[in-house]
């Protein structure tokens, strides 16, 4: 934080500074002086104030979304910020989400993204729970992390074969250790500003903790961004095996544990930020594309397909080479199956572009063409 924000004390002061700075965050778009009015003396029952809020995206113009939930029952208490940041993000006309449906995972019939395994290096799907009846971390006491985490670890204690591994607490783990972890692409950091100025690591490390199968292909964070980050991934392009694994995970913990995951009627799933509300679900691959990442419509492409892209080292960092991660733009306002289907018809589209430039491109360049036109 500049010397300038850690001046800001008031929620008027920090709404000040954002109302006259030029910011293209989701929340400076939607806040109005009428909205502010109204919201700014409210409290929830943790009590969470609008400061809570948004103080994030006021310390950092540079913000994407620039507001989260005090806590879960901030998206009704300050519901006339929310639910215009909420519609504007999610390109949702109303704000609505049906009830969960993850299919029928023994007859999924994904197939192979990728069977050359010339393209996709890893697919990961994760989602973010919370528990509820518990605050997030602008409200959380040192007793709530600490009995977050405790029933976290009750979940985790209960899940059987593929999925059973070790928790890890960030208080506990050697520097050594984390840094490996880190390297690897495994674990949270502390150094994301966004969060930072979000609350996000207050108290840091009580309660924070990493847990994995011995494969590495199941993955929980406890207390991060989210009380819980689901995440299953493996090398190659095996998107039903990285599904399927995730939903039997979740069902393990609603049937085998006494954590309960805070769902609201209208925005589904609830989370920390408003931009993951609803299925909560991030389906990715990691995609070698070099053609068709550097059309000028690479970017309209993937929109058109519902798909985002990030660098390969998550959300704002840079691109690796030509690898890209690609990802489902949409989670709020559809079914998790919904939302996956609609991620492997986008996956397949970006393939076939990037064959199909593959192979004009080779031939014009006088190659050899390899016969790059695979099913
Ligand atoms: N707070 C960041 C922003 O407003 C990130 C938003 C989405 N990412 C996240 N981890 N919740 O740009």
């Amino acid at each position: 934080m500049d010397l300038f924000s850690m001046s800001l004390k008031s929620v008027e002061d920090h709404w000040n500074r954002l109302k006259n700075a030029s910011s293209t965050s989701f929340l400076k778009r939607n806040m109005t002086e009428l909205i502010f009015k109204e919201l700014k003396d409210k409290r929830t029952f943790f009590n969470g104030t609008l400061l809570d809020c948004i103080k994030g995206g006021c310390v950092n113009l540079d913000s994407g979304c620039g507001i989260y939930a005090s806590d879960p029952e901030a998206y009704d208490v300050f519901s006339g910020i929310f639910f215009p940041v909420i519609k504007d993000y999610h390109k949702v006309g109303t704000v609505s989400h049906p009830n969960p449906d993850f299919g029928d995972i023994d007859n999924l019939g994904f197939g192979d993204l990728d069977p050359s395994g010339r393209y996709i290096s890893s697919t990961r799907v994760r989602v973010g729970r919370s528990q509820a009846g518990f605050p997030f971390h602008p409200t959380a006491k040192l007793h709530d992390r600490v009995e977050l985490e405790s029933r976290a670890m009750e979940a985790l204690q209960a899940f059987s074969g593929e999925l059973e591994g070790t928790y890890y607490p960030l208080s506990e783990m050697s520097s050594t250790k984390q840094k490996e972890l880190t390297e690897e692409h495994y674990l949270f950091l502390q150094e994301n500003r966004f969060l930072g100025d979000a609350h996000v690591y207050d108290e840091w490390p009580v309660g924070r903790g990493i847990f994995y199968n011995p494969d590495k292909t199941f993955l929980v964070w406890v207390n991060e961004e989210d009380h819980f980050r689901f995440i299953s991934m493996q090398q190659g392009s095996d998107l039903e095996a990285v599904y399927k694994r995730l939903v039997l995970a979740l069902r393990s913990v609603e049937e085998k544990s006494s954590v309960k995951f805070a769902h609201h009627p209208q925005l589904g799933y609830l989370t920390y930020c408003p931009s993951n509300l609803g299925t909560t679900l991030r389906a990715s691959v990691h995609i070698n594309i070099p053609c068709l990442a550097s059309q000028p419509y690479f970017h309209e492409f993937l929109e058109k397909h519902h798909l985002q892209v990030r660098g390969v080292n998550g959300v704002h960092t840079e691109m690796v080479g030509d690898v890209y991660d690609i990802s489902n733009k949409r989670r709020l306002g559809m079914t998790e199956i919904q939302i996956v289907r609609e991620m492997i018809v986008g996956v397949q589209a970006v393939l076939a572009e990037e064959q199909r430039l593959d192979g004009s491109l080779t031939k014009s360049d006088g190659v050899q063409f390899e016969g790059n036109i695979a099913a």
